[in-house]
């Protein structure tokens, strides 16, 4: 029998646990290493972790591993198995380079692969993509037989994965997903943030964030282009029909794993944009990666500079390195105009250094937090009254503020900062969904479309980029007037998408396009692929869509109808997709919004060559995109009811219950 150290990267695969013992290797000193978890169980509890650990070794190794996994569980707070991490590198190999008897699992193992690239991934050795946070697995054995269960397994198989755990092939049939996946799917009741830390201490659960656990991360790619697009359309809101957002100013704060992708965004649309962050080494990255053209620390410059690039209608971004609520008011004793307003400091985490009060330096905050958290939580909320009181100055001169889905509104809220509406229940502001991205998007079907090129050539992005600017132009010419900009958008994007380099680990892109767009481009990959000009593809997208997610908050915050607080959607379309020929789906609780906000979902799908490929992506496409447009229009949305009544005349097969709308003159004196 062969040993590891003997063996090529194939044979590795398809050993599964190893034979032998692999040596347990220090920890990589470049590594990013995941924040230690709590400490939440008991005794018993710990006991029942490691009991849980081991079942998936060989007794003759267990009194060996039980030490070093109770070590484990001391110092990070969970069990990652790191001796298990196989020797080879990690990263989108060429799907060819993939031992399997099934195409699309080779698919799966490559996408796997990119999430846990060391390039791409957020804590690689711990399995985290990305969110601090979003796991691919729970541990490496969960990886090692998850790989080799795929590179048995036939056409009439399915892999089921319960958050990460690989539950076993199951007999199905060829036109079924190769692989189920669940995350954090739990009994309401426990899904609270301390639930997940408990059970995934314990082994039995996992946060698979959105595109992490579902194998569908394609780096910050997405991000820009999603920011991108709330950006263009914001200044929409704001400018008159015909002027630019050049030389207009973009405010906002957070230059960390998402927010970072502001600058950016702000430059592919055209704007003045100014990030502000107190962590000048999350600055400096920005900075060094190219993402973010200034770096100014001291705000007599800052307010020079800003004029500067006002007067000569610039599209500049510019880091300040400090406190974003200097910014603000600083700003407004400059009667500096601020078209666009928002924030992404991590307000989801408020208290633990999502975000920094005003008046402290980076080191006092982080002094104060770790010595006296309480006084911590009180200059936080301190430090948001001011904020919220400054926005509401410069809105009172005409500035368009938005929640940019980081909780802000809320913990302001909460604080005590006056941006309550006087009806006691809604705020002064809307969030990015509910004003942006919901009715000029998502209503319309408009979504993240996204594909990966498995060959792993840049030829063949380049010829899908190709692709799908001919049909997003062809269809522009022929699309009505109330979907036009948002097919303009998305060509102008990936016209520029090379030059921008956003390619990061897979040969990947994205873009928003709607049912009918994003089937055209799919159908005409897979013609390509037929006639052999490029090799095979995967198509997805992440869960920030239309129809896959159900978040009260976020996705679904534009849904008025008191449904918001429902899932139905969210398990419709996993389900739905998963028997129309999705080649995997996952359904997630958890996301960007926290545990027990969110259930979202995803799906993907390898495109190659065949009929059967047609035939699945037309059929998965429609309804993917088509059930969320229809709930959404029986929440009373006129840009869904436009978009579905739209979508019925196009397919006949399509009946769809549509509302009637009462007039709010009957809604009066029935109570
Ligand atoms: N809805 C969406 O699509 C979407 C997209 C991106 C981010 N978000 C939300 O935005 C937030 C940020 O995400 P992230 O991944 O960038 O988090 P992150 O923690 O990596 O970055 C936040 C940054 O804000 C900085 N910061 C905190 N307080 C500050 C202050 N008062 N002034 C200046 N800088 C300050 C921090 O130093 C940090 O670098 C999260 O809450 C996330 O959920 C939502």
């Amino acid at each position: 029998m062969l040993n590891s150290l003997h063996m090529n990267f194939k044979e590795e695969i398809v050993q599964g646990i190893p034979n032998d013992l692999p040596t347990l290797n220090t920890y990589p000193k470049d590594a990013n290493r995941a924040p230690k978890r709590k400490d939440i169980l008991s005794e018993d509890e710990k006991y029942l972790a490691i009991r849980n650990a081991l079942r998936y070794f060989p007794e003759k190794w267990h009194v060996l591993l039980a030490k070093e996994f109770a070590q484990e569980l001391k110092d990070f707070g969970r069990i990652y198995m790191y001796r298990f991490k196989p020797s080879y590198k990690i990263y989108a190999r060429p799907i060819d380079e993939y031992p399997a008897q099934s195409k699309q699992a080779a698919a799966i193992m490559l996408m796997i692969h990119n999430n846990l690239d060391n390039a791409v991934a957020q804590h690689p050795e711990e399995l985290i993509t990305y969110g601090g946070n979003g796991a691919v697995f729970q541990n490496w054995a969960q990886y090692l037989i998850t790989m080799q269960y795929l590179s048995m397994m036939t056409d009439g198989q399915t892999l089921h994965m319960y958050s990460g755990h690989p539950m076993g092939l199951f007999p199905s049939s060829k036109s079924a997903p190769r692989v189920v996946v669940t995350n954090g799917m739990m009994i309401p009741n426990y899904s609270k943030a301390n639930d997940w830390e408990k059970f995934n201490a314990l082994g039995v659960t996992q946060y698979g964030q959105m595109t992490a656990g579902s194998f569908m991360y394609i780096g910050p790619q997405g991000i820009v282009h999603g920011t991108t697009i709330t950006v263009m359309n914001a200044f929409r809101k704001v400018l008159p029909k015909g002027e630019t957002p050049a030389g207009k100013i973009f405010l906002t704060a957070g230059l960390g794993g998402m927010s970072g992708a502001q600058p950016k965004a702000g430059n592919i649309a055209g704007c003045i944009t100014i990030c502000a962050e107190i962590n000048p080494k999350a600055a400096n990255k920005r900075y060094d990666q190219g993402w973010v053209d200034v770096l100014i620390d001291d705000l007599n410059i800052l307010v020079s500079r800003v004029k500067m690039a006002q007067d000569n209608n610039e599209i500049v971004s510019i880091a300040f390195i400090g406190n974003v609520v200097d910014v603000w008011e600083r700003f407004e004793n400059e009667n500096i105009f601020i078209h666009l307003g928002s924030d992404q400091t991590s307000l989801h985490i408020p208290w633990t250094g999502g975000y920094y009060p005003v008046d402290m330096s980076y080191e006092e905050s982080n002094l104060l937090l770790s010595q006296d958290p309480d006084a911590f939580k009180e200059k936080v909320q301190a430090s948001l009254r001011r904020h919220v009181a400054s926005i509401n100055h410069h809105a009172s001169r005409g500035t368009y503020f938005f929640d940019y889905g980081n909780a802000f509104l809320l913990e302001a809220s909460r604080a005590g900062a006056d941006v309550v509406s006087t009806n006691k229940i809604d705020f002064k502001y809307p969030s990015y969904i509910q004003d942006i991205l919901g009715p000029m998007c998502f209503d319309y079907g408009f979504g993240p479309f996204r594909w990966v090129c498995t060959s792993g050539k840049m030829e063949d992005l380049d010829k899908t980029d190709q692709i799908a600017i001919d049909i997003l132009q062809d269809m522009l010419e022929k699309s009505p007037e109330e979907i036009q900009l948002q097919m303009q958008d998305n060509i102008t994007w990936i016209r520029n998408a090379k030059e921008n380099k956003m390619v990061v680990g897979s040969q990947a892109r994205i873009l928003y396009a709607d049912a009918e767009g994003r089937s055209k481009i799919a159908a005409a990959f897979n013609k390509a692929i037929a006639s052999g000009i490029i090799g095979e593809v995967v198509i997805g997208r992440d869960h920030h869509d239309v129809s896959g997610t159900d978040s009260p908050y976020r996705e679904t915050s534009n849904v008025y109808d008191g449904s918001k607080y429902t899932a139905d959607m969210a398990i419709h379309n996993v389900i739905g997709d998963s028997f129309r020929g999705a080649t995997w789906v996952s359904i997630h609780n958890g996301g960007g919004v926290g545990w027990g906000e969110v259930i979202n979902g995803g799906f993907g799908l390898l495109l190659d060559g065949s009929n059967e490929a047609e035939e699945r992506l037309k059929n998965m496409l429609f309804y993917d995109v088509n059930n969320g447009i229809a709930r959404r229009s029986w929440g009373r949305s006129e840009e869904a009811l436009f978009a579905i009544k739209r979508e019925m005349e196009r397919t006949p097969a399509l009946k769809v219950t549509i509302p009637f709308i009462v007039e709010n003159s009957v809604l009066k004196n029935l109570f």
